[in-house]
């Protein structure tokens, strides 16, 4: 196995086909939830967490109990990553005695570090620059509502966060559109967008960014929106909230898209900040699917990390 494939870290690791057996055993998953039980008898995930999380620890406890493991949470406190102890020196630690780690933290150095460090997989549960689990699940979500992901047109409202990044990343690699529409200095990294527009090229989608979210509704089939202030942003609560002013999803926005479009969240959501409450709880709404396939999506990676041979036959 490649070495970086041992690991979940990114979506850029992982080919078009890869990200296609990781939806279609997620979505198998889906229908059976204990159709794998016992694949990961007797193994241990432990769950890093620097930040707050509900989806995230949950689904990741919940999936390892489902195939027949367990997890085991770790708080900050707890760990101290960096700060009690070094990166290095606790990823060899965890390595002694559990078989996966999701890490939640903050630089995405951290999160390649420990991977670089531990003997065991590690899955990126969220950095300030990305979230490909979340974006699994996203795909996972568009796939079940239209059947496919290529040609589908993704609008994306708000702050060029890490949620963006992982799902412009997962998109352009499916043959999806992106069209990200936020205020000026709150655009994706470009270098994200640069390496999204070539996987687009490839795939034959677009990517485009734009501070005008009507130009980016145009035509949509989803329209996703995540908070204006992500955890660790904190003290550019007032500024930031000042600056979006004009990008709240509302459903007068969501009128500009096809009437078949879904409204896309990752949660937690700040209503009547991005989204109105009136859309989260809508009839276009999608987020509570979204939130449950988290559980589909990862145990697919899970699988495909620790039990590559019954990951294999599903
Ligand atoms: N979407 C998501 O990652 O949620 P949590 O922060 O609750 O894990
Ligand atoms: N962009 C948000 C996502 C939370 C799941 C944050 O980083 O806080």
């Amino acid at each position: 196995m490649e070495l970086r494939k041992k690991h979940f870290l990114d979506i850029v690791d992982y080919t078009p086909e890869e990200i296609d057996r990781l939806l279609v055993v997620g979505q198998k998953l889906k229908e059976d939830r204990l159709r794998a039980f016992g694949a990961l008898s007797g193994k241990t995930l432990g769950l890093l967490f620097e930040k707050p999380s509900l989806r995230t620890r949950v689904s990741f406890d919940v999936g390892m109990q489902e195939l027949g493991g367990h997890a085991i949470y770790l708080s900050p406190q707890e760990i101290g990553l960096g700060t009690r102890e070094s990166v290095p020196d606790v990823a060899r630690v965890i390595s002694r005695f559990a078989d996966a780690v999701v890490i939640r933290t903050f630089a995405q150095e951290t999160v390649e570090q420990f991977a670089k460090w531990a003997s065991i997989c590690t899955i990126n549960g969220l950095t300030d620059a990305s979230h490909p689990c979340q974006a699994l699940a996203d795909i996972l979500t568009i796939t079940q509502k239209f059947g496919h992901l290529q040609g589908i047109n993704i609008a994306y409202i708000g702050d060029g966060n890490n949620v963006i990044h992982s799902l412009m990343l997962a998109a352009a690699k499916m043959g999806a559109n992106v069209a990200v529409a936020g205020p000026k200095g709150y655009e994706p990294d470009p270098q994200v967008v640069a390496r999204a527009g070539q996987d687009a090229a490839q795939s034959g989608s677009r990517i485009s960014i734009t501070t005008d979210p009507l130009e980016a509704v145009d035509g949509a089939d989803v329209i996703y929106t995540d908070v204006w202030t992500s955890m660790g942003q904190e003290a550019e609560y007032e500024k930031r909230l000042a600056t979006f002013q004009g990008y709240q999803v509302t459903q007068e926005l969501v009128a500009h898209a096809k009437p078949s479009a879904i409204v896309m969240h990752d949660l937690p959501a700040h209503r009547g900040e991005e989204i109105a409450d009136d859309v989260i709880d809508g009839e276009q709404s999608a987020v509570f699917d979204q939130a449950e396939n988290r559980l589909h999506a990862q145990k697919s990676v899970l699988l495909m990390l620790m039990a590559p041979t019954v990951f294999e036959t599903l």
